[in-house]
């Protein structure tokens, strides 16, 4: 396969280790210095466009791939209004975009944990204290994570007692019932943990998921850029996974 790596930072380079240990090559590497490469005939070098960059360039880097015709999959967090937007022009037109903010499987599994979590809590309303809590490295740019509001908007949904949720930068008060905390730290070299945290008066559940390092989800978006190959339309992990 060759793959277009629009966006060639931390992400962009773990990704381009895997691709080439599975016999992949990278026929086009995208940063901010070299924009002007960027054009419809590069793109149209590559079987896919793999988009790791930053949250106000991703709906523009979408956008040219489906003008170039080739599949993206993307995995910049942080855009979450205009990927909407880019979800249905990809349906108008016909084009393929997979999109998911963490490729990890075992984020993936930990989501499907958490979802049953959720939905158990909402029976039970002595756990009257929940949150989340995430922690990245200083570099990240969007907070809460993407992984963190999908948590967060999954749980909003499927616990009955919270209508919405709050962000926060480190710890600090929160005494609105209604709404969930979601705590966002940033330090040192963190890939990414993420913690969703359920109180009762008598005790404490933690789902808990921490990234080694980046090659998780740099494996998780080289597969699903193979496992798009000739489909049309719009997909994510759950559709990737079959959870
Ligand atoms: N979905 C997931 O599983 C997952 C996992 C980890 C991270 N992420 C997300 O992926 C994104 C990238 O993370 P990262 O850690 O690789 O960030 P990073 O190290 O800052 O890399 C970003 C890259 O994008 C380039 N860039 C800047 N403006 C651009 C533009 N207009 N078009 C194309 N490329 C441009 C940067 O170039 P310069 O270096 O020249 O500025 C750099 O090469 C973030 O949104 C992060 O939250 C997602």
């Amino acid at each position: 396969m060759k793959i277009a790596l629009i966006g060639y930072g931390k992400m962009g380079k773990a990704i381009e280790s895997v691709a080439l240990t599975r016999n992949h090559t990278v026929v086009l590497k995208i940063t901010a210095d070299n924009l002007q490469e960027l054009t419809i005939q590069n793109l149209q070098l590559a079987d896919v466009a793999i988009e790791f960059s930053q949250p106000d360039a991703a709906y523009g880097n979408v956008m040219k791939c489906f003008g170039a015709g080739i599949p993206v999959v993307c995995g910049t967090t942080g855009w979450n209004k205009l990927a909407d937007d880019a979800k249905k022009i990809c349906r108008e037109k016909n084009q393929t975009f997979f999109l998911a903010p963490n490729f990890s499987i075992g984020v993936n599994i930990f989501f499907a944990l958490s979802e049953q979590m959720a939905k158990l809590a909402s029976r039970f309303p002595q756990y009257d204290h929940i949150s989340i809590k995430e922690i990245h490295h200083t570099q990240k740019k969007d907070a809460p994570s993407g992984t963190a509001v999908s948590l967060a908007n999954d749980m909003v949904k499927n616990i009955s007692r919270l209508k919405t949720w709050k962000s926060y930068e480190g710890e600090q008060a929160h005494d609105d019932a209604s709404s969930l905390p979601v705590y966002s730290y940033r330090t040192g070299e963190v890939a990414g943990i993420h913690e969703v945290n359920y109180s009762s008066e008598d005790d404490f559940i933690t789902l808990k998921h921490e990234a080694k390092g980046r090659s998780g989800f740099a494996k998780g978006a080289v597969t699903a850029a193979e496992w798009v190959q000739g489909k049309k339309g719009v997909f994510d992990m759950k559709d990737l996974l079959e959870l």
